[in-house]
């Protein structure tokens, strides 16, 4: 699984722990996914192409490096996904935000797409697909599937918390996609969420259970 990294960094790992607390509200439930969306972009980006400009500095001219390259979007797989995009926003602010909008049936627990809507030029950008979670891995693989029908090339995924279950079926679907991953846990529950995993991630960031 050579596409797959998981983050080491101690600051993530102790914000996903403070995520995961039962007595964590919502206003420092939603901060702490901003963070580490974030944090993690900081690693996820680290690839991005710069090319040399001369500028003049208060002491003298110099050629330095700015960003050069895709330009970038970023797509949050509605609900949760969109309480990452303002992290990795605060890093890349010229960004472009696509949408889509996937739920999952409590019963069978696949999921439903509901919407899409994608920036323009989407096969010549670097996509960024954010969900904080990958449980069974359904809604990002098919999340990715539709971004790739639309024209989508060139795609980085990240998910605050995996499920190996849902890592396999997403890397077996899309080897070709690289995949950040905050931290992975053990495994999935008989309703299909991560254990131990942070409960309903889109109800914890819009208080809405
Ligand atoms: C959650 C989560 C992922 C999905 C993960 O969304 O944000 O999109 O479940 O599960 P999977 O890997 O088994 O597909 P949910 O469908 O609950 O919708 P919401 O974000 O609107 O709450
Ligand atoms: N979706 C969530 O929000 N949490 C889980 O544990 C699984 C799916």
């Amino acid at each position: 699984m050579e596409n797959v990294h998981i983050m080491q960094h101690p600051l993530i790992k102790h914000k996903i722990t403070m995520l995961r607390m039962e007595s964590t509200g919502t206003s420092e439930f939603r901060k702490l996914v901003e963070e580490i969306a974030m944090l993690m972009g900081y690693e996820a980006l680290a690839d991005l192409q710069t090319k040399d400009v001369e500028i003049r500095t208060p002491v003298e001219e110099t050629i330095q490096p700015v960003l050069d390259g895709r330009k970038i979007a970023i797509v949050p797989i509605l609900r949760a996904g969109l309480g990452m995009v303002g992290g990795i926003l605060s890093l890349v602010p010229n960004a472009k935000v696509g949408h889509i909008g996937m739920y999952r049936d409590e019963e069978t627990h696949l999921p439903h797409p509901y919407y899409c809507k994608l920036p323009p030029f989407i096969d010549q950008r670097l996509i960024v697909v954010v969900d904080p979670m990958l449980a069974t891995g359904g809604s990002l693989t098919d999340a990715v599937s539709e971004i790739k029908a639309q024209g989508g090339k060139h795609i980085k995924c990240m998910c605050i918390i995996a499920a190996p279950e849902g890592v396999k079926l997403f890397t077996e679907k899309h080897p070709d996609v690289e995949l950040y991953i905050g931290a992975m846990d053990r495994c999935l529950n008989s309703n299909a969420y991560i254990c131990p995993g942070l409960g309903d991630a889109g109800d914890r960031i819009f208080g809405t259970k």
